[in-house]
C-alpha cells in the first residue's frame, strides 16, 4: 500500500507529482491511499507515508481536457477525489478517450464535483457582505463565509479586482484570505465568533434591497434556490426577506389598483396562450421547456467566453415565463442588476416597469434579457462606471441570446438601444434608421428596435424626456400589437 500525504486539501500539484510518479510505476489505484497533511486519525494514521517510487524514464500525457476538469474536482470537499482522479488519470493510459465518455461513472462523478465547486465559488462571489471594522485609515472590510468546497484560493482573485481599493478579509473555517490593495495573502480557518456581525453597512444593504425588491416578480421558490436560506445568516438585507414576502401579496394588489395613468388608455393586457406562441422550429426542437432554460442558465452562469466574467459580480441571465411571447433585449446588467443577478431592476428598469405598464404590456409575462450578460465598468473610487460594451463582447456573448431565443420562440422580439440591436440583428444597427417598423430576421422571428430607457434617463432637459418616453411608450404599443399580429398568422 502506497500513502502519500499531500499538503493541503487544494495540493494540486502535489497531487499531481504523486500521481504521475505512480502510474509510470504502475501502481493500481486500488493500492494508493490519499491524505492530507493535519488530518485527523484515521484508519491509516499510524501508518507511515510512503516514500513516491522514483519517475523512470518516458513520459505519458492526458488530454488537457482532464487537467482542467483535476484543477476544479480537486477543490471539492470529498475526500474521494484525490483517489478518483487517480483512477481516471491511471485509466486514461490505456484508453486516451475515456473523458469523452460522458456516461463513464468516474468522468460523470468527476464532472459532478467540477460543477459542484464552481456553483460554490459562483455563491461566494454573490453572498460574501463585507463589514466595516474601524475607522478612516484604520478601516478594514470583513466577511464570513462557510464554503461548502475549498473555493478560498479559487475565489479571492475575485475579490481583489472587484474591491481593489479598500482592505478586506474573508474569515471561513478552512482557510482566511486578507487584501492590502497589492497582494492576497492567506492565513488559517478561523471560528465564526472572530468575525463581526452588525455595522453601519447592514443598513445600507437592507435599503438596497428593499429598493430592488419587485412583490410583482416574486417567486419564493425560485428566490431560496438563488439564495439559499443557509447563506441567510451572513446577508444584511436576509431579515427584510420574510417581511417582504408577507407584504408582496398585499403590495401586488395594491399595484394592480392602481389607477392607470391618462392620457394613455392600456392596450388590452398581452397575455401568453398558445395562440401567440411562435411555432417550433427545426433549430430549436432541442429546447422544449423550462428545464432547457435552466440548464441555460446554469451553463452561462460560468461562462468566459470574453474576459467581462472576471469583474463582474456573476452572469445575470434572462428572466420571465420559458414560452414568453415577447422577448425584451437590453444592453448588459448595470450596477444593480450586476449585485441582484436580476436584469433590469435598477433605475433603467424602473422606467421599463412604468412604460410597459403604459403600453399595456405586463411585464410579469415578458421575457426579459440582456445582449451581453456580465456588467462592464471602471472603479471610480467606491463607484463603478458602466462602460458601453465592445463589439467583440457583443459577439461572445451572442450565444446566449441566440440560445434563449431558440429556448422561448418568441412572437417578437424587441432590442431596447444600439447594444440590443446589433445583437438582435448580428450587425451594427442605428437604432434611429430602424425604429417605428417591424423586421423579419433570417431565422423568422420578428423584431423592433427602439431606445434603450437609460438614455430618457439621460436626457437633461424635462420636455425632450417627456417627448421620447412618450415615443418609446409608443414604440412599446407598437410590439405589443405586432406580435399579437403575428401570433395570429403563425
Ligand atoms: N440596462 C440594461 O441594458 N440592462 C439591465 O439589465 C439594466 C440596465
Amino acid at each position: 500500500m502506497h500513502i502519500v500525504t499531500l499538503d493541503s486539501d487544494t495540493d494540486f500539484d502535489g497531487w499531481r507529482q504523486a500521481a504521475r510518479a505512480l502510474a509510470m510505476n504502475n501502481v493500481k489505484p486500488a493500492d494508493v491511499t490519499w491524505r492530507v497533511q493535519g488530518e485527523t486519525a484515521d484508519l491509516f494514521d499510524d501508518q507511515a507515508e510512503t516514500k513516491l517510487p522514483e519517475v523512470p524514464e518516458g513520459t505519458f500525457s492526458v488530454p488537457a481536457s482532464f487537467v482542467e476538469l483535476a484543477q476544479s474536482a480537486i477543490l471539492h470537499r470529498d475526500q474521494s477525489r484525490f483517489g478518483l482522479l487517480y483512477r481516471l488519470l491511471w485509466r486514461l493510459r490505456s484508453n486516451h478517450d475515456l473523458m469523452t465518455i460522458a456516461t463513464d461513472p468516474d468522468v460523470a462523478q468527476a464532472h459532478a464535483m467540477a460543477r459542484a465547486v464552481r456553483r460554490d465559488e459562483h455563491k461566494m462571489h454573490a453572498f460574501v457582505r463585507f463589514r466595516e471594522i474601524g475607522r478612516e485609515r484604520e478601516t478594514r472590510y470583513v466577511a464570513w463565509f462557510e464554503p461548502e468546497h475549498h473555493i478560498v484560493e479559487l475565489a479571492a482573485p475575485f475579490f481583489a479586482r472587484r474591491f481593489a481599493d479598500m482592505p478586506w478579509s474573508i474569515l471561513t473555517p478552512d482557510l482566511c484570505a486578507h487584501w492590502d490593495g497589492s497582494r492576497v495573502s492567506f492565513t488559517p480557518g478561523v471560528a465564526k465568533a472572530e468575525a463581526p456581525s452588525e455595522d453601519r453597512l447592514e443598513e445600507v444593504w437592507r435599503r438596497y434591497y428593499a429598493s430592488i425588491f419587485n412583490p410583482a416578480r416574486l417567486k419564493v421558490k425560485a428566490m431560496e434556490k438563488e439564495m439559499p436560506k443557509k447563506y441567510w445568516q451572513n446577508l444584511p438585507e436576509a431579515s427584510l426577506i420574510k417581511p417582504l414576502i408577507t407584504s408582496a401579496t398585499q403590495r401586488t394588489g395594491a399595484m394592480i389598483a392602481e389607477p392607470g395613468t391618462e392620457p394613455h388608455k392600456p392596450q388590452k393586457r398581452v397575455e401568453e396562450t398558445a395562440m401567440t406562441r411562435k411555432p417550433k422550429t427545426k433549430e430549436s426542437k432541442a429546447y422544449d421547456d423550462a428545464g432547457d432554460l435552466e440548464r441555460l442558465r446554469e451553463e452561462a452562469a460560468h461562462c468566459r467566453a470574453c474576459p467581462l466574467w472576471k469583474n463582474a459580480t456573476q452572469t445575470v441571465f434572462g428572466e420571465g415565463p420559458p414560452h414568453a411571447p415577447l422577448m425584451l433585449v437590453g444592453e448588459q446588467p448595470g450596477d444593480k442588476e450586476d449585485l441582484a443577478g436580476h436584469p433590469f431592476v435598477g433605475p433603467a428598469g424602473q422606467m421599463l416597469d412604468r412604460a410597459l405598464e403604459e403600453a399595456g404590456i405586463d411585464r410579469t409575462k415578458v421575457y426579459v434579457t440582456n445582449a451581453v450578460k456580465h456588467f462592464k465598468f471602471v472603479p471610480r473610487g467606491k463607484i463603478r462606471l458602466h462602460q458601453k460594451p465592445a463589439t467583440p463582447e457583443i459577439k461572445a456573448c451572442r450565444q446566449w441570446y441566440e440560445r434563449e431565443v431558440a429556448a422561448i420562440r418568441p412572437a417578437l422580439v424587441v432590442a431596447l438601444g444600439a447594444t440590443a440591436a446589433q445583437s438582435v440583428f448580428g450587425k451594427i444597427t442605428p437604432v434611429n434608421k430602424s425604429r417605428g417598423h417591424v423586421v423579419e430576421l433570417p431565422d423568422g422571428i420578428k423584431a423592433i428596435v427602439t431606445v434603450h430607457p437609460s438614455y430618457l434617463l439621460r436626457l437633461p432637459d424635462a420636455e425632450a424626456k417627456a417627448r421620447e418616453y412618450e415615443r418609446f411608450v409608443e414604440d412599446l404599443k407598437l410590439a405589443g400589437a405586432a406580435m399579437k399580429r403575428s401570433a395570429r398568422a403563425a
